[in-house]
């Protein structure tokens, strides 16, 4: 039941107009259509026409006004057959449908009393028989009939151009979407909503209605969000020359949401974390999301909406541009150096793991069993990665023009990411044919660095190898085209050294452009030792290997001009002092902190720096999962105690800069989502965890008060974390069960109380992962929920998930077992940390293979099934 790239077709009919008709009740809603078809021009005539359709029942279906006798068409589990079409006609359906019923929460549904849909990338054909693919693109007119007291708000894509009451207390609106569109942009909202309003004017002077439209509760939670939005439309203004094209633009939150958002045409989605912040329920983190989602949907209505995808194969020709489309306008708007860093250090930690894993695939894959399990992170972040280096391959002017050129040549059309590179290629005169690879060829490539400088000449001569190790399904891989931007760092003056290679005077800094398996770089006229800072910024989304000695990497965390290399030195750095420790830890050796890195640490703590961002990312250790990616064979228990370790000798060793640091970075102010704040209550609140971790009285008293006195979330959540997360239950206890009852009606804020509380160290977290489970607040329908309270504990609780009686094991397949059949897609997310099992010892491999079995015998769907298949393959 695989679907293949290379078996694409144009479908024998596409629908140029789509009239529908929703008449809204929770169990029992109908849907009326009216689709204008015609056979597809480059298919032969006379195939039969084939549409999907998924939990339809039909009422009525006619061509052309007549109505089909039962002999004339075929309705089975995926779809509709009718065996004799005209070349051009129309199609009259009507279907009933069970919006309450669907837990799944593709299509349309129930969520918190109002209607709601997710048609990405699938689910239309649970709304109505349809050609459910992307490149079928047509203009919509959509009535929306609801109760008036049940749903006062009605709306879909585009503009209303008409409402009205109708009797039994029922009324209508339609809306008219002049843009062609696929299936999966299509949007219904209706219920009980409020709005707040804004505008915008666009550069050529349109006048935008900009809506956020919100239960009324969360009336409060909304200007973040606005002011993203607007942030957003002028940034795409200026730095891409896309202008909105329609008169409104909405924004919905609701409660029960897969994903963090939808930019369906002219009506974005949201699933209510991504948009909703208020100082007191959501943290500086969370701020910077929502920001960064709000941009992100944004930006699809032209990188996805008037460009989108041929096929679900070209997922990354959208996803990929937007992510880094929203990369760049967040490191415009925020710390551009903080926003790599973290970026950066969540790539290296997830998505290395994903192509390291039993899942790993092409950046566009070749096929799939459900394209649902493909909106991963090698789609997305490995798809921006490829287009950042497009970008730094051809320079911003001249990518912007590949981009100008992108959206003028296929403006309104469905295309592949050929399409795209060859614009790149075309206005850069550059032959991008290797660089293709990136697409095809999974698994992360590995760079191996070695330099050696030559006294007599002045010579520095680099040799740099490439490989990239198998992935399932890809035994060989070709040498890729990879940008490695670097500079040599005098050792003696401290600084970038001018770069002579082949004759050619290059400057202080250069992109290499590595494209054999191997290749020696010889600078010339370097007249001092240099230290080289290679993939400066991260230029490209490989592992990279050199062997620093200990001195080079703390000369660099001082001397490197590069803010991410610097960042990069110190987290190397302190990389070597873990693997020591995690060794001594294994071999019941005693474990003897690396003075190096508490001198390191000591000269950030004391050194005067404006960047207080850039600073607090340097304090802050790799995480446990990160250190794991750098391990040939995770031990758990190694892992969290060397990161301990080096915390608690920090601490001890550097008390009173941390206690100077924390007290100098307080501040009165009242609270904003700027970066200078943000900045500061970073640096302070890591210098707290660092006092924390020893438990220290005059810590635990300044957390005791943090939690008291502040009133923004990010301090509060800090501080109360470090409590909950304390040996002491006496101040843990009481903490924790003020903040639930202060915040019980506020169901974001809960989640953020389910999750501190199952990310305990504490060997007695499962049985409370259980009770909380069972708590009033908890529910496996809704995902947020699913994510903050089981996927939290999977994922962030490493030691207590990886138990050796496998009880974590069995709890998280407990969990995919029922959420199997609820929703399908969060079940087939939620499994991920079993499928990683080969990178354990044998005992738990054995765990986790036996939680996987036990799945597999269960009933599937096909999202979890194609999960435990891929995870089991090589068993
Ligand atoms: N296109 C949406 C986003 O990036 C994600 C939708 C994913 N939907 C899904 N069912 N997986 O912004
Ligand atoms: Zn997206």
């Amino acid at each position: 039941q695989a679907t293949y790239l290379k078996d694409y077709l144009p479908p024998a009919y596409r629908v140029t107009h789509t009239e529908l008709k929703f008449d809204l009740a929770p169990s029992a809603t109908t849907v009326t259509a009216r689709l204008h078809v015609e056979r597809h021009p480059e298919r032969e005539a006379g195939l039969p026409l084939r549409f999907a359709g998924d939990k339809l029942s039909l009422v009525r279906i006619a061509v052309d006004g007549q109505e089909l006798q039962a002999d004339e068409y075929e309705v089975d589990d995926e779809g509709l057959t009718i065996a004799s079409v005209p070349e051009r006609f129309l199609l009259d359906t009507e279907v009933s449908i069970d919006p309450a019923a669907n837990t799944a929460l593709e299509g349309l549904y129930v969520s918190s009393g109002m209607f709601c849909t997710q048609c990405e990338p699938e689910g239309f054909r649970r709304i109505t028989f349809y050609p459910d693919r992307p490149d079928v693109m047509a203009t919509f007119s959509t009535t929306v009939i609801g109760d008036k007291t049940e749903a006062p708000v009605l709306l879909s894509n585009g503009n209303p151009v008409e409402s009205g009451e109708l009797p039994n207390g029922r009324h209508f609106v339609t809306w008219e979407d002049p843009h062609p569109k696929p299936s999966y942009l299509f949007a219904l909202v209706a219920g009980k909503l409020e709005k707040v309003e804004d505008r915008f004017t666009t550069m050529s002077g349109r006048d935008v209605t900009l809506q956020i439209w919100v239960e009324p509760e969360n009336l409060d939670k909304t200007d973040h969000a606005m002011a993203s939005l607007k942030r957003a439309m002028q940034w795409d203004e200026e730095t891409y020359g896309r202008e909105y094209d329609l008169d409104r633009f909405m924004i919905v939150a609701v409660n029960d949401f897969n994903m963090g958002a939808m930019e369906n045409k002219g009506l974005n989605i949201f699933n209510s974390v991504a948009v909703l912040t208020h100082p007191q329920t959501a943290t500086d983190a969370a701020f910077q999301r929502v920001e960064g989602i709000v941009a992100h949907e944004y930006f699809h209505n032209w990188s996805g909406n008037r460009v989108t995808c041929r096929d679900w194969f070209q997922l990354s020709l959208k996803e990929g541009f937007t992510v880094f489309r929203d990369q760049t306008f967040s490191a415009d708007t925020n710390s551009a150096p903080v926003k790599r860093i973290e970026d950066v250090s969540f790539f290296r930690t997830a998505q290395f793991a994903e192509d390291a894993g039993p899942t790993a695939h092409p950046v566009r894959p070749d096929h799939y069993i459900e394209i649902s399990n493909f909106y991963t992170l090698t789609i997305y972040e490995k798809g921006a990665e490829i287009v950042r280096m497009l970008r730094h391959l051809l320079g911003w002017e001249t990518f912007r023009q590949g981009s100008d050129l992108y959206f003028a040549r296929f403006d309104g059309q469905a295309v592949t990411i050929e399409d795209f590179v060859d614009c790149m290629a075309e206005v850069s005169g550059l032959d991008l044919s290797q660089f293709m690879r990136w697409y095809s060829q999974a698994g992360t490539p590995e760079i191996d660095a070695h330099g050696e400088y030559d006294y007599a000449k002045c010579e520095y001569h680099l040799r740099l190898s490439q490989r990239t190790p198998p992935t399932p399904g890809q035994a060989e891989k070709l040498p890729l085209h990879i940008p490695v931007r670097m500079g040599l760092v005098g050792t003696k003056s401290g600084r970038d050294l001018s770069l002579t290679l082949n004759g050619e005077a290059l400057g202080h800094e250069t992109v290499l452009h590595l494209r054999d398996s191997e290749q020696t770089y010889v600078f010339t006229d370097i007249d001092e030792a240099p230290t080289p800072s290679l993939l400066r910024g991260f230029s490209a989304p490989v592992y990279l290997r050199y062997p620093y000695s200990r001195e080079e990497l703390s000369f660099l965390l001082t001397h490197d001009a590069d803010d991410f290399n610097r960042w990069d030195a110190g987290q190397r750095l302190t990389m070597l002092a873990l693997d020591d420790l995690i060794a001594a830890h294994r071999n019941g050796v005693e474990k003897v902190m690396d003075s190096r890195v508490i001198d390191a640490y000591r000269r950030l703590l004391t050194t005067e720096t404006d960047d207080k961002a850039v600073l607090a990312e340097m304090l802050t250790l790799p995480s446990e999962a990160y250190i794991a990616e750098q391990q040939p064979m995770v031990d758990v228990d190694a892992i969290h105690a060397a990161r301990v370790f080096v915390k608690q000798s920090l601490a001890t060793a550097l008390r009173d800069e941390f206690l100077a640091i924390h007290e100098a970075h307080r501040s009165d102010a009242p609270y904003a989502p700027e970066p200078e704040q943000i900045a500061r209550r970073r640096v302070k609140n890591v210098a707290l965890e660092y006092l924390m971790s020893i438990e220290d009285d005059e810590g635990v008293s300044l957390a005791e008060a943090q939690v008291d006195a502040e009133d923004n979330m990010t301090d509060v959540r800090a501080a109360l974390t470090m409590l909950v997360h304390s040996s002491r239950s006496d101040i843990a206890e009481p903490a924790l069960k003020a903040f639930g009852e202060k915040w019980a009606h506020d169901p974001l804020v809960m989640n953020q109380w389910f999750t501190i509380q199952v990310t305990r160290p504490q060997a007695d977290v499962l049985e409370r992962v259980k009770y909380l489970m069972a708590h009033p607040l908890f529910s496996l329908k809704n995902p947020n929920k699913v994510r903050a309270l089981i996927g939290a504990f999977a994922a962030q609780n490493r030691i207590n998930f990886h138990r050796l009686d496998g009880e974590g094991y069995r709890l998280l397949a407990d969990v995919v077992i029922e959420l199997n059949s609820l929703n399908p897609e969060i079940a087939a997310r939620i499994i991920t940390p079993l499928t990683r099992w080969q990178r354990f010892d044998e005992q738990r491999q054995a765990l986790m293979k036996a939680e996987l079995e036990r799945i597999r015998a269960e009933e599937l769907s096909p999202n979890v099934f194609e999960m435990v298949e891929q995870a089991l393959a090589e068993a």
